[in-house]
């Protein structure tokens, strides 16, 4: 039987990985994956993290199961965070999910089972969501993320929208847009609302870096917009990149409705759909994200190691929009894009062409991932760039 099966590409971005590992050169750098980094180069664990951890060791009495919906104190400690201080508790509710993969494939897993048959999504997009989307058997219909001069497409938005029918779903990211970097502005939002209202459909919200681009609730301005006015919506959560947590897998679900009964079957679907595929969630990254968020300290040191973050990710930004043009790239809307991410505009030719002259690996897309780049090796970065774009 197994002879039958077809042979798969690799996943292109965490074959990325293996390849810039493989490098032997000591100049390589890393722009792949969305991990981020300090200006040393590496990706330590937050120190929030490891006093949390250290907790959870003393104190944890029991590894037993908690159940499909995971460590429910971890869900509700993110409302606010997520929701803001006065969202009407009463309406959301949530589940644990492993990453922000478990929380995107149960958000559209749920969508599908509530009767959504398309889902409408900006491309590009994180090339994850395309094949959820098609493992979940809903069908993809896109309209493009960004216009040419490197601004989000509003009109395309509207466009999509105009065409969509309504009970159709559409995907948006929340904010630090992967993998362009270009996310919608508030005046945006403003608009976005209530057209999703207008048109009935259901809005599944993706924010997978809050923290990262402007600030915790400068980022979350989106989803709390389209929240304020949609009867309904569904929202995927990571914690992987704001706490660090990336192998641990801390993602949330959650359902908004005004309709308690159907809050409750979202749930009850959500965890029908988690005891299939992974029964209940890693627990420990949760575990120790809950033991921040309930202790002030822990929060405040936590929020300040994101500042860190969020501030040496701008001033790589300010470097490289400062090169102004490079080749034929204009560097600068990297200065005004948002998060880990940017994307060149640059062929397959020129993307092979970094890698093997200069060691410089980027996803195909021609993402580079913010962090990857130091003091270091950020002048090398942009001459190897005027290199194969001049
Ligand atoms: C990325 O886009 O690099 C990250 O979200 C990692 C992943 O799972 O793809």
């Amino acid at each position: 039987m197994l002879e039958n099966l077809a042979p798969q590409p690799a996943d292109a971005l965490l074959a990325l990985i293996k390849l810039h590992n493989a490098d032997p050169r000591d100049s390589k750098i890393d722009l792949g994956v969305g991990v981020y980094r300090t200006a040393q180069g590496g990706t330590p664990v937050f120190k929030a993290i490891k006093a949390a951890e250290a907790r959870l060791l003393d104190t944890q009495i029991s590894k037993a199961y908690l159940g499909p919906e995971g460590d429910m104190g971890f869900v509700h400690a993110l409302i606010p965070y997520v929701f803001g201080t006065d969202f009407d508790r009463s309406t959301v509710e949530g589940m644990q999910a492993p990453g922000g993969t478990g929380a995107v494939r149960l958000a559209v897993e749920v969508a599908k089972r509530s009767g959504i048959k398309r889902l409408w999504m900006g491309t590009p997009s994180w090339p994850n969501h395309a094949q959820i989307v098609a493992a979940v058997g809903v069908e993809l219909k896109t309209f493009a993320h960004m216009t040419a001069d490197g601004f989000a497409d509003l009109d395309a938005l509207k466009a999509a929208l105009a065409s969509a029918e309504p009970g159709d779903a559409v995907l948006l990211h929340g904010c630090c847009h992967n993998p362009t970097g270009v996310d919608y502005t508030p005046a945006q939002w403003d608009e976005i609302a209530p057209l999703l209202v207008e048109r009935n459909v259901l809005p599944i919200l993706d924010l997978a870096y809050q923290g990262l681009g402007d600030g915790m609730d400068e980022d979350a301005y989106g989803l709390r917009k389209v929240l304020s006015v949609v009867p309904e919506a569904l929202v995927a959560y990571s914690c992987d990149k704001n706490f660090g947590l990336y192998r641990d897998r801390v993602g949330a679900f959650y359902a908004v409705t005004s309709d308690a009964t159907a809050l409750t079957n979202a749930m009850a679907n959500g965890a029908t759909i988690a005891r299939a595929s992974w029964s209940m969630p890693p627990d420990h990254g949760a575990a120790a994200v809950r033991l921040i968020l309930e202790d002030v300290e822990l929060t405040a040191q936590w929020l300040a190691e994101l500042d860190d973050m969020r501030d040496r990710m701008r001033s790589v930004r300010d470097r490289l929009a400062a090169a102004q043009q490079v080749g034929t790239i204009n560097m600068a809307p990297l200065g005004v894009q948002n998060g880990l991410f940017s994307m060149l505009p640059l062929n397959g030719e020129q993307i092979m062409a970094i890698r093997e002259r200069h060691g410089v690996y980027m996803a195909g897309s021609g993402r580079i991932n913010i962090a990857g780049l130091t003091d270091g090796n950020i002048d090398q970065f942009i001459a190897a760039l005027g290199d194969v774009a001049g």
